[in-house]
This record gives structure tokens, sequence and C-alpha cells, in this order.
């Protein structure tokens, strides 16, 4: 019997010692598996004589349910250690600032956003949006829009033309966004009420120039439509756009051949400190051209001009971009320089709209 306590006592000893699951597992099959040494004991039983047999037997099992129990407790006791080890050393420390992700480091490129803050204004006002490809014909980037061939206006604008295709036809990058203007008024009945987002090209490059850059046209045509009615729209669109109480405006007689009479128009600021400010001060920039549609632009298009008038503007995205969000220079607009749209792009989710402010 002292063979067995003894035996008892060094698998009491192994279980306590066991450090893990598995080890556990070990001194298990070493007792009890089919050739451990529990095992062994109850095999030999077969060879005792029947007295020894029922004493040494009922031993061998009382030892059997003792090393059973003491391994269950003690296998609880290691897969609560193993849990409080995986728990410390899974915590997460939630007073940590969140890594920013993909999506929150994006930034929307101020000219989109500036194309969306404009399409929030006209749409407000009634005006749907428009558009046209970018590669457009003579006839409709100048000869519809009243700019005769040969005219000396057509010089006015640096076109970039491509070499003329079998039928001699040139294409050209359209220099405007007035070609919409003219697709708009041959497909569709008046009343028109339109803005005409867009890319344009001409050949020019400096500090305020790039050879692409970006227009946005209006285009109102139905039976009354009059310059009242576009001072009033500009006027609104500039208080919506650079977000004051009012602004001054002023319109100087100028030159365009597709509108008669034609204007362009300044807005009134201040440059105090290196800052531009709207709504006040004593300088005027210049941010658009607009004027009433020319009769021959109308016939041009299939129009009435003694049935239906129109007036339409014309005015330079990156250049208002660049006036209200204080930019120096137009060419970093379209370098692609991910530090530069880092400064001065928005957040994804800042979407313009008339409710919240539109750059708030
Ligand atoms: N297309 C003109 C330009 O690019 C801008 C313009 C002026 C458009 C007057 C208009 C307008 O619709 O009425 O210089």
């Amino acid at each position: 019997m002292s063979e067995l306590s003894t035996l008892e006592g060094t698998l009491l000893g192994e279980i306590a010692a066991a450090g893990s699951e598995e080890a556990l597992e070990a001194v298990r099959v070493a007792a009890l598996g089919k050739k451990g040494s529990v095992s062994g004991l109850l095999a030999t039983l077969g060879s005792m004589a029947p007295d020894e047999r029922k004493s040494f037997g009922a031993a061998v099992n009382a030892l059997k349910d003792r090393v059973t129990e003491a391994l269950s407790e003690r296998r609880v006791i290691l897969k609560d250690q193993a849990l409080d080890i995986r728990l410390a050393s899974e915590r997460a420390d939630v007073t940590l600032p969140l890594r920013e992700s993909g999506i929150e480091a994006g930034r929307i490129h101020p000219i989109s956003q500036v194309m969306d803050e404009l399409t929030a204004i006209f749409a407000d006002l009634g005006f749907a949006i428009a558009e046209g490809p970018d590669v457009e014909s003579d006839d409709l980037n100048f000869t519809k829009l009243n700019f005769p061939v040969g005219h000396p206006a057509r010089e006015m604008h640096d076109t970039f033309f491509f070499e003329p295709d079998e039928k001699g036809e040139r294409k050209l990058l359209r220099t405007h966004t007035s070609p919409v203007q003219v697709r708009t008024m041959l497909a569709k009945k008046p009343p028109i009420r339109v803005i005409c987002p867009g890319r344009t090209y001409r050949c020019d490059s400096d500090q305020t120039h790039t050879p692409m850059f970006h227009q946005v046209e209006g285009l109102v045509i139905d039976k009354s439509a009059n310059l009242g009615q576009l001072k009033w729209v500009l006027e609104e669109f500039c208080k919506a756009f650079f977000e004051v109480e009012s602004v001054k405006m002023r319109f100087r007689p100028s030159f365009f051949p597709f509108t008669e009479p034609s204007m362009e128009v300044d807005i009134q600021c201040s440059r105090k400190g290196g800052e531009i400010r709207f709504g006040e001060g004593e300088d005027w920039l210049e941010i658009l051209g607009c004027g009433m549609v020319h009769p021959n632009v109308l016939r041009n298009c299939g129009l009435d001009p003694d049935a239906v008038q129109g007036y339409a503007w014309g005015m330079g995205i990156d250049r208002i971009a660049m006036l209200k969000y204080g930019m120096p220079d137009l060419r970093p607009f379209f370098e692609a320089d991910i530090r530069w749209l880092k400064h001065y792009g928005f957040r994804p989710l800042d979407l313009p709209n008339l409710a919240s402010g539109l750059s708030a």
C-alpha cells in the first residue's frame, strides 16, 4: 500500500506543479492514459488472488478517483490563469487618441468643394445643372455664339485646336462653358434656367492662369428675363457664396460677341492686412462677365428673339475659390501635391449646404 501512497504523492505533486493546460494533460496521460502508471496497476489485478484483488482494486480505484479530481481542479485553476493572462495582454487603453483612417485622412479638392457650394446656391434659386463635352466643335464654341469665322474676337481665346479630321473639321478644347448654353437651347424649350459648371482650356500659364481651368456658366431664357433679374441673381449668389450680409457690385460696360449689352462685374472688397474681405472696403475685384443673350445667338439656337429673351453670365470657379479661401497661386491646384491638399482641402463629410452654412 505504501507503493500506492508514494505514487499518489508523486502524481498529486506533478499535478500541482503543472504550469499549463498542456503540461497537465501530459501528467494525465502519464497516469491515466492507456500506458499510464495507474492504468498499469489496474492491469495487474487480473493475476491477483481474489481477496488481494478486492482490496488492492478498491485502493487503486480510490487513487484513480482522487487523481482525476485533482486533475479537474487544477484544470479549472489553469484555465482561469490563462484567461487572466490573455485579458491582461489584450487590454485596450480607451483614453488613447483614435488613429486616423484612410477615410478621415482623405480631402476634397477646393475646386470640388466650390462646385458643390455653387450647386447648392443655384439649386436653391431654382437652377438645374447642364453639362457638355470638353472636346467641342468650332461651331458650338464660337460660330453659334456669334463669333463669325474670321472675327477678331476669336483671337481673344488662346485656343487648343486638334488636327483637322477627314472632313477638314478642326475640333478644339472648349475655351469657355458658353457652348453648353448653345447645347441647352438647342435641346430644351424655354423657360430655361441652368448653370453649367465644367472644365475649360486656354493656352496660358502664370500665377493666376493655368491651361486647364474651371468656369460656371449661367443661362436664363424666358419671355421676360431681364437685367434687373440678372443683377439680383448675381447679388444673391455673391452674398451666399462669400457668406456675407451684403455685397456691393459694380457693373461695367464690356464686350462679348454672345451678349448685348455686355458687362463685367466687380465686387467690392477690402485687402487690409493682407486679408480679403467682401462686403466692405475700397478695392474692386473683377469676378465675372454677363449680359443679355444676343438675338443672333437665340436665332442660331432656333429661338425667336421676338418671343423670348435671356440673360447669361460666366465666372471662373478657380478664381472665386482662390478669393474665398485665400489661395495666392492657381498652379498648385493642379499639381496633386498631397501636402497642399491636406492644408487647403476639405473633410469628406463637410458637405456644403445652405442650412448649416456653406463652409461651416
Ligand atoms: N464665356 C466668357 C469667357 O469665357 C464668359 C462669359 C461672359 C460668359 C459673358 C457669359 C456671358 O455667358 O454672358 O470669357
